[in-house]
């Protein structure tokens, strides 16, 4: 699988010309992408990315790639991100890293939005991966109740035993959704909840999706 996720990051990289103001998204595959590009522009492309976590802006700095924020940049020419899962209708869930949120606000406001993935990624049903939703600290127990209610038998996200949080000092409840038919809906009512910030489903978002296929990439537009 790290073949083919490097196989889509190298890709990917093709799509980004001179001047671009850029999504960096997060997760191993944008690693593989944002060491790509850094070759790049350490031969003179020049671009300034907006990350979608501390990760990755740690990362990208590091390896000289000029980073701005997305109130400086406005609108992005292009966002390269990863995805969990993603179906035949470009819909994905995201946010496995716990960047959904981020992810979200810079995929919204980019023109184009590129996903890269390893073919394990490619589904059918979405909701073999759990669905992250990011929650505020003070709603938590409402929110597992509600899920719970709903028969998404939440999980609290835990990190070395404590519950994980966000960039955004958020928490995030991880949901099953395999045998839910209507995931607009189903995120619609999410949203509706009190103290849902956001969802991992990225419906309508991504634009192309550039899938790591043995050592080919696959297009899919
Ligand atoms: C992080 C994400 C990642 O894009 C997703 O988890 C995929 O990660 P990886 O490339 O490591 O498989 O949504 O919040």
């Amino acid at each position: 699988m790290e073949l083919e996720k490097k196989k889509a990051a190298e890709e990917a990289v093709k799509w980004v010309k001179n001047g671009m103001v850029l999504g960096l998204g997060t997760g191993s595959t944008v690693e593989f992408m944002i060491q790509a590009l850094a070759k790049l522009v350490a031969k003179g492309l020049q671009v300034v990315g907006v990350p979608s976590s501390e990760r990755t802006k740690e990362l990208a700095g590091n390896l000289g790639i000029p980073l701005t924020t997305l109130d400086e940049a406005g609108i992005l020419d292009l966002n390269i991100d990863g995805a969990d899962e993603f179906d035949s209708n470009f819909r994905l869930i995201k946010g496995g890293g716990g960047a959904l949120l981020r992810e979200k606000i810079i995929a919204f406001n980019s023109k184009v939005n590129l996903i890269i993935a390893d073919s394990t990624k490619q589904v059918e049903k979405l909701g073999k991966f759990k669905l992250p939703i990011e929650v505020i600290p003070f709603a938590k127990k409402g929110v597992l109740m509600k899920l719970e209610h709903m028969n998404l038998h939440p999980v609290l996200r835990l990190q070395s035993g404590k519950p994980f949080t966000t960039d955004e000092n958020n928490l995030v409840i991880d949901v099953d959704i395999f045998a839910i038919e209507d995931v607009e809906a189903l995120n619609h009512t999410l949203m509706e909840i009190p103290g849902v910030v956001e969802t991992g489903l990225f419906l309508n978002l991504a634009d192309v999706i550039l899938m790591g296929k043995d050592s080919k990439v696959l297009v899919f537009e």
